[in-house]
Protein backbone atom coordinates (compact mmCIF):
# COMPACT_ATOMS: atom_id res chain seq x y z
CA UNK A 1 0.00 0.00 0.00
CA UNK A 2 1.67 3.16 -1.34
CA UNK A 3 2.07 5.66 1.79
CA UNK A 4 0.05 9.44 1.24
CA UNK A 5 -0.42 12.29 2.63
CA UNK A 6 -4.47 13.63 2.52
CA UNK A 7 -5.37 17.39 2.58
CA UNK A 8 -8.51 18.03 3.96
CA UNK A 9 -9.75 20.91 2.02
CA UNK A 10 -12.27 22.33 4.83
CA UNK A 11 -13.39 24.96 2.87
CA UNK A 12 -17.23 26.47 2.69
CA UNK A 13 -17.03 27.93 -1.59
CA UNK A 14 -15.38 26.81 -4.86
CA UNK A 15 -13.44 30.24 -4.89
CA UNK A 16 -11.66 29.11 -1.29
CA UNK A 17 -10.61 25.74 -2.31
CA UNK A 18 -9.59 26.47 -5.99
CA UNK A 19 -7.16 29.46 -4.89
CA UNK A 20 -5.73 27.54 -2.27
CA UNK A 21 -5.31 24.93 -4.74
CA UNK A 22 -3.80 27.42 -7.26
CA UNK A 23 -0.70 27.30 -5.11
CA UNK A 24 0.09 23.76 -5.58
CA UNK A 25 -0.62 24.18 -9.69
CA UNK A 26 3.40 24.19 -10.29
CA UNK A 27 4.09 21.34 -8.15
CA UNK A 28 4.96 17.92 -9.82
CA UNK A 29 3.23 16.15 -7.43
CA UNK A 30 -0.46 17.15 -7.02
CA UNK A 31 -1.22 16.66 -3.70
CA UNK A 32 -4.16 13.84 -2.62
CA UNK A 33 -7.00 15.98 -1.04
CA UNK A 34 -10.22 14.98 1.53
CA UNK A 35 -13.91 16.73 0.23
CA UNK A 36 -16.08 16.68 2.65
CA UNK A 37 -19.63 17.48 3.32
CA UNK A 38 -19.39 21.29 3.57
CA UNK A 39 -17.51 21.68 -0.11
CA UNK A 40 -19.94 19.05 -1.35
CA UNK A 41 -23.01 20.12 -0.02
CA UNK A 42 -22.23 23.58 -1.26
CA UNK A 43 -21.13 23.42 -5.12
CA UNK A 44 -22.04 20.21 -6.01
CA UNK A 45 -20.08 17.53 -8.05
CA UNK A 46 -18.48 19.72 -10.53
CA UNK A 47 -16.05 20.93 -7.62
CA UNK A 48 -15.07 17.14 -7.63
CA UNK A 49 -14.75 17.22 -11.56
CA UNK A 50 -13.23 20.59 -11.48
CA UNK A 51 -10.40 19.49 -8.69
CA UNK A 52 -10.26 16.25 -10.22
CA UNK A 53 -9.35 17.94 -14.01
CA UNK A 54 -6.61 19.76 -12.11
CA UNK A 55 -4.84 16.08 -11.83
CA UNK A 56 -5.12 15.80 -7.74
CA UNK A 57 -6.42 12.26 -6.23
CA UNK A 58 -9.88 12.69 -4.40
CA UNK A 59 -11.37 11.11 -0.87
CA UNK A 60 -14.94 12.29 -1.35
CA UNK A 61 -15.93 11.90 2.46
CA UNK A 62 -19.80 12.03 2.63
CA UNK A 63 -19.67 9.03 4.85
CA UNK A 64 -22.77 7.67 3.89
CA UNK A 65 -25.56 5.31 5.91
CA UNK A 66 -28.91 4.48 4.62
CA UNK A 67 -30.70 1.14 3.70
CA UNK A 68 -28.46 -0.97 1.31
CA UNK A 69 -30.17 0.08 -1.85
CA UNK A 70 -29.82 3.43 -1.02
CA UNK A 71 -26.21 3.39 -0.63
CA UNK A 72 -25.91 1.11 -3.25
CA UNK A 73 -27.61 3.70 -5.29
CA UNK A 74 -26.23 6.97 -4.77
CA UNK A 75 -22.25 5.14 -4.31
CA UNK A 76 -23.01 4.20 -8.24
CA UNK A 77 -23.21 8.09 -8.94
CA UNK A 78 -20.52 8.96 -7.09
CA UNK A 79 -18.33 6.04 -8.16
CA UNK A 80 -18.51 7.63 -12.15
CA UNK A 81 -17.36 10.67 -10.31
CA UNK A 82 -14.15 9.13 -10.97
CA UNK A 83 -13.18 9.84 -7.03
CA UNK A 84 -10.56 7.52 -5.77
CA UNK A 85 -11.27 7.14 -1.84
CA UNK A 86 -15.30 6.95 -0.06
CA UNK A 87 -16.38 6.42 2.87
CA UNK A 88 -19.46 5.04 4.93
CA UNK A 89 -20.42 4.38 8.41
CA UNK A 90 -20.09 0.92 9.23
CA UNK A 91 -22.85 0.99 11.61
CA UNK A 92 -25.29 0.92 8.45
CA UNK A 93 -24.55 -3.10 9.01
CA UNK A 94 -22.43 -5.00 6.40
CA UNK A 95 -25.51 -5.67 3.94
CA UNK A 96 -25.07 -1.86 3.65
CA UNK A 97 -21.40 -2.03 3.33
CA UNK A 98 -21.57 -4.94 0.28
CA UNK A 99 -24.62 -2.89 -1.47
CA UNK A 100 -21.98 0.00 -1.49
CA UNK A 101 -19.26 -2.25 -2.98
CA UNK A 102 -21.41 -3.36 -5.55
CA UNK A 103 -22.73 0.26 -6.50
CA UNK A 104 -19.17 1.49 -6.62
CA UNK A 105 -17.52 -1.21 -8.65
CA UNK A 106 -17.70 0.11 -11.90
CA UNK A 107 -18.14 -2.32 -15.57
CA UNK A 108 -14.56 -2.97 -15.95
CA UNK A 109 -14.64 -4.47 -12.09
CA UNK A 110 -12.56 -1.14 -11.44
CA UNK A 111 -13.96 0.78 -8.13
CA UNK A 112 -12.55 3.03 -5.63
CA UNK A 113 -11.25 2.66 -2.05
CA UNK A 114 -14.39 1.94 -0.11
CA UNK A 115 -13.20 3.32 3.87
CA UNK A 116 -15.15 2.67 6.72
CA UNK A 117 -16.00 5.02 9.98
CA UNK A 118 -16.38 2.92 12.60
CA UNK A 119 -17.37 5.47 15.99
CA UNK A 120 -16.57 8.87 15.27
CA UNK A 121 -14.32 10.21 17.87
CA UNK A 122 -16.62 12.75 18.61
CA UNK A 123 -18.56 9.81 20.28
CA UNK A 124 -17.58 9.21 23.99
CA UNK A 125 -17.82 6.02 26.00
CA UNK A 126 -20.36 7.31 28.09
CA UNK A 127 -22.63 8.72 24.79
CA UNK A 128 -22.47 5.40 23.19
CA UNK A 129 -23.65 3.64 26.62
CA UNK A 130 -26.51 6.33 27.09
CA UNK A 131 -27.14 7.02 23.34
CA UNK A 132 -26.50 4.64 21.63
CA UNK A 133 -26.94 1.90 24.32
CA UNK A 134 -23.93 0.24 23.48
CA UNK A 135 -22.00 -1.43 26.26
CA UNK A 136 -19.19 -2.42 25.12
CA UNK A 137 -15.45 -0.54 25.45
CA UNK A 138 -15.41 1.75 23.29
CA UNK A 139 -11.94 0.32 21.58
CA UNK A 140 -13.45 -3.33 21.02
CA UNK A 141 -16.30 -1.70 19.53
CA UNK A 142 -14.02 0.33 16.80
CA UNK A 143 -11.90 -3.16 15.98
CA UNK A 144 -15.17 -4.78 15.77
CA UNK A 145 -16.69 -2.54 12.84
CA UNK A 146 -13.42 -2.82 11.35
CA UNK A 147 -13.58 -6.65 11.24
CA UNK A 148 -17.18 -6.15 9.72
CA UNK A 149 -15.72 -3.71 7.32
CA UNK A 150 -13.00 -6.39 6.09
CA UNK A 151 -15.28 -8.98 6.47
CA UNK A 152 -17.54 -6.96 4.33
CA UNK A 153 -14.72 -6.33 1.61
CA UNK A 154 -13.98 -2.85 2.55
CA UNK A 155 -10.66 -1.69 1.76
CA UNK A 156 -10.14 0.08 5.39
CA UNK A 157 -10.84 2.28 7.92
CA UNK A 158 -10.79 5.77 8.95
CA UNK A 159 -8.67 5.96 12.90
CA UNK A 160 -5.98 7.09 14.73
CA UNK A 161 -2.83 6.52 14.24
CA UNK A 162 -2.74 5.40 17.77
CA UNK A 163 -5.34 2.52 16.71
CA UNK A 164 -3.54 1.99 13.18
CA UNK A 165 -1.30 -1.17 14.26
CA UNK A 166 -4.20 -2.75 16.62
CA UNK A 167 -6.63 -2.44 13.09
CA UNK A 168 -3.57 -4.34 10.87
CA UNK A 169 -3.17 -6.68 13.49
CA UNK A 170 -7.20 -7.57 13.80
CA UNK A 171 -7.84 -6.63 9.89
CA UNK A 172 -4.33 -7.58 8.21
CA UNK A 173 -1.68 -5.78 6.81
CA UNK A 174 -3.44 -4.55 3.56
CA UNK A 175 -6.69 -3.27 5.48
CA UNK A 176 -5.75 0.17 5.08
CA UNK A 177 -5.86 2.66 7.79
CA UNK A 178 -6.70 6.67 6.87
CA UNK A 179 -5.77 8.89 9.96
CA UNK A 180 -6.47 12.20 10.69
CA UNK A 181 -5.02 13.73 14.13
CA UNK A 182 -1.78 15.13 12.89
CA UNK A 183 0.08 18.01 13.77
CA UNK A 184 3.74 19.10 13.73
CA UNK A 185 5.31 18.27 16.24
CA UNK A 186 5.69 22.14 17.99
CA UNK A 187 2.75 23.38 16.19
CA UNK A 188 -1.11 24.14 17.25
CA UNK A 189 -3.41 21.55 18.06
CA UNK A 190 -6.63 23.10 17.96
CA UNK A 191 -9.82 21.14 18.82
CA UNK A 192 -7.95 17.70 18.07
CA UNK A 193 -7.38 16.19 21.12
CA UNK A 194 -4.80 12.97 20.71
CA UNK A 195 -2.36 13.56 17.78
CA UNK A 196 0.76 12.21 16.15
CA UNK A 197 3.32 13.80 14.09
CA UNK A 198 3.81 13.16 10.41
CA UNK A 199 6.67 10.84 11.60
CA UNK A 200 5.27 8.85 14.68
CA UNK A 201 2.06 8.38 12.08
CA UNK A 202 4.52 6.51 9.84
CA UNK A 203 6.27 4.69 12.51
CA UNK A 204 2.43 3.71 13.65
CA UNK A 205 1.66 2.18 10.31
CA UNK A 206 -0.98 4.68 8.76
CA UNK A 207 -1.24 3.76 5.57
CA UNK A 208 -2.71 7.57 4.69
CA UNK A 209 -2.63 10.72 7.07
CA UNK A 210 -5.29 13.32 6.41
CA UNK A 211 -4.03 16.37 7.24
CA UNK A 212 -6.25 19.87 7.43
CA UNK A 213 -5.10 22.60 9.24
CA UNK A 214 -1.58 22.59 9.75
CA UNK A 215 -1.31 22.55 5.73
CA UNK A 216 -4.11 24.99 4.87
CA UNK A 217 -3.79 27.37 7.60
CA UNK A 218 0.07 27.74 7.03
CA UNK A 219 1.93 30.60 6.35
CA UNK A 220 3.44 28.90 3.28
CA UNK A 221 0.92 25.93 2.43
CA UNK A 222 3.38 24.18 -0.35
CA UNK A 223 6.21 24.26 2.22
CA UNK A 224 4.16 22.53 4.79
CA UNK A 225 2.68 19.98 2.67
CA UNK A 226 6.53 19.24 1.60
CA UNK A 227 7.02 18.28 5.12
CA UNK A 228 4.53 16.22 5.65
CA UNK A 229 5.72 14.34 3.02
CA UNK A 230 8.61 13.99 4.03
CA UNK A 231 8.13 13.34 7.25
CA UNK A 232 5.52 10.92 6.65
CA UNK A 233 6.21 9.38 2.68
CA UNK A 234 10.04 9.65 2.76
O1 LIG B 1 -7.54 20.44 10.50
P1 LIG B 1 -7.36 19.01 10.89
O2 LIG B 1 -5.98 18.46 10.53
O3 LIG B 1 -7.74 18.72 12.31
O4 LIG B 1 -8.39 18.24 9.94
C1 LIG B 1 -8.62 16.88 10.04
C2 LIG B 1 -9.65 16.45 9.03
O5 LIG B 1 -9.98 15.09 9.29
C3 LIG B 1 -10.97 17.22 9.12
O6 LIG B 1 -11.53 17.24 7.81
C4 LIG B 1 -11.80 16.37 10.04
O7 LIG B 1 -13.17 16.51 9.82
C5 LIG B 1 -11.35 14.96 9.64
N1 LIG B 1 -11.54 13.94 10.66
C6 LIG B 1 -11.00 14.03 11.95
N2 LIG B 1 -11.21 13.04 12.86
C7 LIG B 1 -11.95 11.97 12.51
C8 LIG B 1 -12.50 11.86 11.25
C9 LIG B 1 -12.28 12.89 10.34
O8 LIG B 1 -10.31 14.98 12.25
N3 LIG B 1 -12.10 11.00 13.39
Amino acid sequence: MGKDVIIALDFDSRERTLSFLDRFAAEERKPFVKTGMELYYAEGPSIVREIRARGHKIFLDLKLHDIPNTVKKAMAVLSGLGVDMLNLHAAGTKAMMEAALEGLTRPDGTRPLLIAVTQLTSTSQERMESDLLIEKPLDQVVMHYARCAAEAGLAGVVCSPLEAGKVHEVCGAGFVTVTPGVRFAGGEVGDQVRVTTPARARELGSDYIVVGRPITQAEDPVAAYRRCVEEFVG
